[in-house]
């Protein structure tokens, strides 16, 4: 049992009565009531600039930005230009402001409270011209005492200062030493000083992201009035101790109470799928009280567990929590428990220096793969639970099992831990500092202690969360030195690190959450950056902890460039988002690879050289008379290297899982930067804005697949690896065929006998020196053949096909322009696309336009005459629409 530490008088006091089988009647809820009313200000409030120049209606939660849009008085933020053409509206002080009237009697109400879960970002609050309270922290939830002030007819305002200029001037303030960056890259078109307020450090811009500082109420306001006591917080995390067998559920319950002396009552615990019932006796102080519960899980039953995506079921619990306070009050809550444990295993490897990385689920270790989260957009009020949906379905779609909450954007809204929980998708929690150096005078830290008890206690119940992390390569910027800082202020920025991350970050997680690890930084080399001090002089070494890697100069087609690390936590390569996306915020005279359209829309310095340099190694570059033919050719050419590119890398680091190579290896994690988009624009995404999947998101479904054979050469011996994320050994055949560019039917093939796929493996199946391969299959040289190669077992269990390239594209022999048809037909809720081809194409796309859905494969090496995919519409659609929309193209179409 760990007491409250908060308690002010020392008087809890917990008593399980019961441990019933079945439900027990509730104590005559009829009679009691609520302990708390209250109403939401959520809806439509008046909103002007601060020299009234402008005013009109506004919706709360949302953004002054999406109030002048839905008025029409702005275009689309993201069409061309506008995001430099509207930052006067970031840059003046907005006033928010409503009228409303108390619909209850509050004339006897011991205490009123305005409760706003989330303001953006600078604001004096006043009630009835009385100021009421201050903002200054985007991720705090805010709560006003207003007994004195509140009337039945009532006026509540909110003076915004511009985000901009408050971080000046708390730069400027902040006059002993600068604390930078002071400003992005010019090429990001951005605002300065983001480091100090806290506020989604992207919106004043990102490499991926435009400059819209927004200001508003975005999330839900209320008011709430109680005589008694008020249920602030509820969380609940279930620990499994082993030495019992049994699971534990630790429940804390956060009060204000109001009464002058202490109450009593019960509290009810009901989880009927577990024939978990439980009655406790409960005391609640004056103060803030928090009651500790701890809750043993009938041990008869067996309790299902909470797996990641393709580990198991994501089963969870019905749990009602009921609170009877003295004086005939209750409270209750319903919710879903989940069990799971989680651990972070850094701990000696055989064969190597340094420590391992990599998390045990439910005891069992496993190889994380996914992507990393951003905001999904700049305005939030447009980011609606079935948005947050459908990008995370396609996150699953794509077998992988992980997002990283990434530090420069939010703490996600609840919808998103609820939906990632329901998905078994598992979060690596950053807190929100990234890339930057922060403050620490008194009022920043205690600004940023809030928000962080607020945030942990908000999401530590989501099983999804399994880490947390203090901040997105804070520890790597000192380290490496990013800011030229000099040498002798170095210990000015450590001692500021260690406080925000250590002394005060830290502390509050391991006082709050004692079931997640906690990292300060990614990438961070875990306990060796602890043993130098927090800031390791290496943070990138691939002998700890996680790596961030990118290297946009090396070919990407050659694995020996990346990191046979212990973990990657970030790593890409950008694309350009489809012509159909581009189109919506464009017009004619942007579409053009040069326009200054499209440099405008590259916020990453030189990107779009980087690019078609990187598909120059392999790729002849496009070469059309019709500039708008060339424009979506290059589109098309920037996804193909991009998917390419990522598939190579990843492939690496999930064959490195079990090998030690020089002391390296042991890889358990690829997470890719990154899943989504916040605009239409040039990024490392594979999720275009609004969902859209590119070529990227298609080949991670494959190369993240449980099953996969991995085909790579080392020393002019071609290997393949069989790699395996399931819990159970298969015996399976590899079958390998080398095609000739110039034909449909394989040269040679050959099929092994059954070989043992090892369970959460990556293990050599396969070698084959490639002088031997090409003398095998007679009529090949490097240029003319293509090596294809796939697992079965007979029956459904299948890998997906997968290939190695002998060569260069752009030196492939006898590659023709294939003619493939599509006859597309319905079939119930998806349409089937029946594909004929005439020769062999490579990099397959099939493109609907804005035709939302995502198609079963695309981006494929097409070596069948025919092969059927199909199209999963998001929205309903025809086969008339689809097949106007329809544009069909390989690779060789664009030379
Ligand atoms: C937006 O700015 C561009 C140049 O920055 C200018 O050419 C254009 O006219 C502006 N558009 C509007 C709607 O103000
Ligand atoms: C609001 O208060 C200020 C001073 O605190 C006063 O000058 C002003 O007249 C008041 N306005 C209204 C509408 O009461
Ligand atoms: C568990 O089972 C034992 C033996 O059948 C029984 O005595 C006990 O009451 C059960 N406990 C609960 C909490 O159901
Ligand atoms: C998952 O749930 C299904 C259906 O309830 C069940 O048949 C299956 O055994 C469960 N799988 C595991 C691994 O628990
Ligand atoms: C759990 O609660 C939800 C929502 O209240 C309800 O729809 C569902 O049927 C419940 N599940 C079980 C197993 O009781
Ligand atoms: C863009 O401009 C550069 C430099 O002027 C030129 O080398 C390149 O070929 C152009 N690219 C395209 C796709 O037009």
């Amino acid at each position: 049992m760990v007491p409250g530490p908060q308690t002010s008088c020392q008087c809890f006091l917990l008593l399980p009565l019961l441990l019933l089988l079945l439900l027990l009647a509730a104590a005559s809820p009829g009679q009691s009531r609520p302990s708390s009313v209250g109403f939401s200000l959520a809806g439509s409030w008046l909103l002007r600039n601060r020299d009234g120049s402008v005013a009109l209606e506004a919706r709360v939660p949302g953004c002054v930005h999406s109030a002048l849009l839905q008025h029409g008085l702005i275009q689309d933020p993201y069409y061309r230009f506008n995001d430099l053409n509207y930052s006067w509206i970031s840059l003046d002080n907005w006033i928010y402001s409503k009228e409303f009237r108390i619909p209850f009697d509050f004339s006897k109400v011991r205490k009123v409270n305005l409760i706003f879960e989330g303001v953006d970002t600078v604001a004096e609050v006043l009630l009835n011209n009385v100021t009421v309270g201050k903002t200054d922290n985007m991720f705090n939830r805010y709560t006003f005492d207003i007994t004195k002030e509140i009337r039945e007819l009532n006026t509540i305002k909110l003076l915004f200062q511009s985000a901009v200029s408050y971080a000046a001037q708390q730069s400027k303030a902040h006059a002993e030493y600068r604390i930078p960056p002071e400003c992005p890259d010019p090429v990001q078109k951005g605002e300065c000083h983001v480091n100090f307020i806290r506020k989604e450090q992207c919106s004043f811009s990102w490499d991926w992201g435009p400059s819209f500082p927004t200001q508003g109420i975005w999330k839900d306001v209320r008011i709430v009035s109680y005589d008694i006591c008020h249920l602030d917080d509820f969380t609940f995390t279930p620990t499994y101790v082993s030495s019992a067998r049994e699971w534990n559920l630790k429940i804390e319950a956060y009060f204000d109470v109001v009464s002058s002396k202490p109450l009593g009552g019960q509290v009810t615990v009901s989880i009927p799928g577990l024939q978990t019932h439980q009655i406790y006796d409960i005391e609640l102080c004056p103060g803030q009280s928090m009651i500790p519960l701890l809750l043993n899980v009938n041990k008869n039953t067996t309790v299902e567990t909470w797996w990641p995506n393709g580990h198991g079921n994501q089963t969870g619990y019905n749990m009602t929590v009921t609170f009877e306070v003295e004086g005939g009050y209750h409270i209750e809550k319903l919710t879903k428990v989940y069990f799971r444990t989680v651990e972070l295993i850094e701990a000696p490897i055989a064969g190597s220096s340094g420590l391992s990385f990599y998390f045990k689920i439910n005891g069992l270790p496993i190889f994380i793969k996914g992507s990393n989260w951003i905001p999904a957009d700049s305005f939030q009020d447009r980011v609606t639970s079935d948005l947050l949906r459908l990008l995370l379905q396609s996150a699953v779609d794509a077998n992988m099992n992980t997002l990283r909450v990434w530090g420069g954007g939010i703490y996600e809204q609840d919808a998103f831990y609820d939906i990632c929980d329901e998905l078994g998708l598992m979060i690596w929690q950053d807190f929100m500092f990234a890339c930057a150096l922060y403050p620490t005078d008194q009022a920043f830290v205690n600004s940023v202690r809030a928000e962080v008890v607020h945030q942990i206690r908000r999401l530590k119940s989501h099983p999804s969360v399994i880490i947390w992390s203090g901040n997105n390569e804070n520890e790597a910027a000192l380290a490496e030195n990013w800011f030229f800082v000099p040498p002798s202020k170095f210990q000015i920025y450590a001692r500021d690190y260690v406080t925000l991350y250590v002394k005060n970050i830290r502390e509050i997680v391991l006082a709050e959450d004692q079931t997640r690890p906690y990292v300060a930084s990614s990438p961070t080399n875990g306990a060796e950056s602890i043993a130098e001090g927090w800031i390791s002089r290496k943070p990138h070494d691939t002998h700890f902890g996680d790596v961030h890697f990118y290297d946009y100069g090396s070919d990407c087609w050659n694995w020996r460039v990346f990191p046979k690390a212990r973990f990657v936590s970030e790593y890409g390569y950008q694309s350009w988002p489809s012509f159909s996306t581009l189109e919506k915020v464009s017009s004619a005279e942007d579409w053009s690879y040069n326009s200054s359209f499209s440099l405008h829309r590259q916020h990453h310095k030189d990107g779009n050289t980087e690019m078609l340099d990187q598909a120059d190694n392999h790729f002849k570059l496009p070469q059309n008379s019709d500039p708008l033919v060339m424009f979506k050719d290059t589109l098309y050419l920037t996804q193909v290297m991009q998917a390419q590119c990522i598939k190579t890398e990843t492939e690496f680091y999930r064959r490195s899982q079990n090998e030690i190579v020089h002391g390296q290896g042991h890889t358990m994690g690829a997470l890719y930067w990154q899943l989504n988009d916040i605009w239409q624009a040039p990024s490392w995404s594979s999720l275009e804005y609004g969902g859209k999947w590119k070529m990227l998101h298609y080949f991670a479904q494959h190369f993240f697949s449980p099953l996969l054979p991995i085909g790579f050469e080392d020393d002019d011996v071609f290997h393949i690896y069989g790699v395996s994320d399931l819990h159970v050994d298969y015996k399976m055949m590899l079958t390998v065929r080398v095609y000739q560019w110039s034909s449909l039917e394989p040269v040679c093939s050959r099929q092994t006998e059954y070989l043992v796929v090892k369970a959460s493996q990556a293990a050599p199946l396969y070698k084959e020196p490639m002088v031997e391969l090409l003398k095998r299959c007679g009529q090949c040289t490097r240029q003319s053949c293509v090596i294809s190669f796939v697992l079965t077992a007979g029956g459904e269990l299948s890998s997906p096909t997968n290939y190695h390239f002998l060569s260069s594209l752009k030196d492939a022999v006898g590659l023709e322009k294939a003619q493939i048809t599509a006859k597309i037909t319905q079939q119930g809720k998806v349409y089937s696309f029946e594909l004929r081809t005439t020769a062999i194409a490579p990099f397959v796309w099939l493109d609907v336009g804005s035709i939302p859905g995502r198609f079963s494969d695309n981006g494929f090496l097409l070596t069948e005459e025919r092969k059927t995919i199909l199209f999963y519409p998001w929205k309903s659609t025809s086969v008339t629409e689809l097949e106007k929309s329809l544009r069909l193209i390989s690779l060789a179409d664009i030379y």
